[in-house]
């Protein structure tokens, strides 16, 4: 594993996540018992929109119950869970971190899910499975962190069966740079790496897919931040929240996201794009 990597790893690896988890829902008086995903939603789905943005994507994905679909980046797992639960197919995550692989493991047998999804360790530029074995993939909000885009788009392609759709979800860039930071991807620079959409597409299609849709969803995003206030130094945070995940500075990193936004420093666009049967 590289030394870039290694960095990335260690900002998306809190110690005792899984505890932390257990101790916020107590502590918000949803207590352990009976818990559905609507429940882990607020920590579990770490990406712009988060569960409303991945019912899109399931719909749009056209994914169905005879599929076993590899969800790259899965972070602690609640998009797996959601599209396993929705669509009834089998999923497999992976994930740089072994602290969101161990939580997403955790977190699936707490709601009962354990035989409908499975997850898995690994660095998306390295996939450990053969090649043509997913019916589709999906990757949400993670390409910020990869710098050699094509050769992890490259690494879908090769594990993805002929005529399987790839979906993505993802923050690019915009006319304006640099972006502020932190923002939720990264504490700073060196762990960001944001192409802009067009040449972001070029990227889809030098990896050898085709593309089949592509929306602009960076004006949702903007009217999905558009309330965040630049946060005072002792304000709060609710029990249960994607601070557990990358830190308790996640208000100004959700405050620059909208700033970011707002002055054109990043855009988030919804693709689909497939392997050509012959491909
Ligand atoms: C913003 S989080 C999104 C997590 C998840 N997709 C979600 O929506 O809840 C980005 C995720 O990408 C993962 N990641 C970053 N670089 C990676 C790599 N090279 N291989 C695998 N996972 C990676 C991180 O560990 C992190 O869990």
């Amino acid at each position: 594993m590289t030394e870039i990597h290694q960095h990335i790893r260690a900002y998306y690896s809190p110690e005792d996540l899984f505890n932390k988890i257990k101790s916020a829902l107590v502590e918000s008086g949803r207590g352990l018992e009976n818990l559905t995903l609507d429940d882990l939603q607020p920590v579990d789905e770490f990406h712009i929109r988060g569960q409303v943005a991945t019912m899109e994507l399931i719909k749009l994905s056209g994914f169905s119950a005879d599929m076993h679909i590899l969800d790259v980046g899965c972070g602690i797992g609640g998009s797996a869970r959601r599209l396993a639960d929705v669509v009834g197919c089998r999923v497999t995550g992976v994930d740089l971190s072994e602290y969101y692989i161990a939580t997403a493991d955790a977190l699936s047998s707490l709601v009962n899910m354990e035989d409908k999804v499975e997850f898995r360790a690994a660095n998306a530029l390295d996939l450990p499975f053969s090649d043509a074995v997913f019916d589709g993939i999906w990757s949400i909000q993670m390409n910020m962190n990869i710098i050699d885009k094509v050769d992890w788009l490259r690494e879908q392609y090769r594990v993805l069966k002929p005529g399987g759709r790839l979906v993505l979800y993802e923050v690019c860039g915009n006319v304006n740079v640099p972006p502020y930071f932190p923002v939720p991807w990264a504490q700073d620079s060196t762990m960001s790496n944001l192409a802009l959409p067009e040449v972001f597409k070029d990227h889809i299609v030098a990896a050898g897919f085709k593309i089949e849709a592509w929306n602009d969803k960076t004006a949702l995003a903007r009217e999905a931040f558009s309330q965040v206030q630049e946060p005072c130094d002792n304000h709060e945070l609710p029990e249960l929240g994607v601070h557990l995940l990358v830190g308790r500075d996640i208000l100004y990193k959700a405050y620059n996201l909208r700033r970011n936004l707002e002055e054109k420093r990043v855009s988030l666009i919804e693709a689909v794009a497939f392997k050509p049967v012959d491909g």
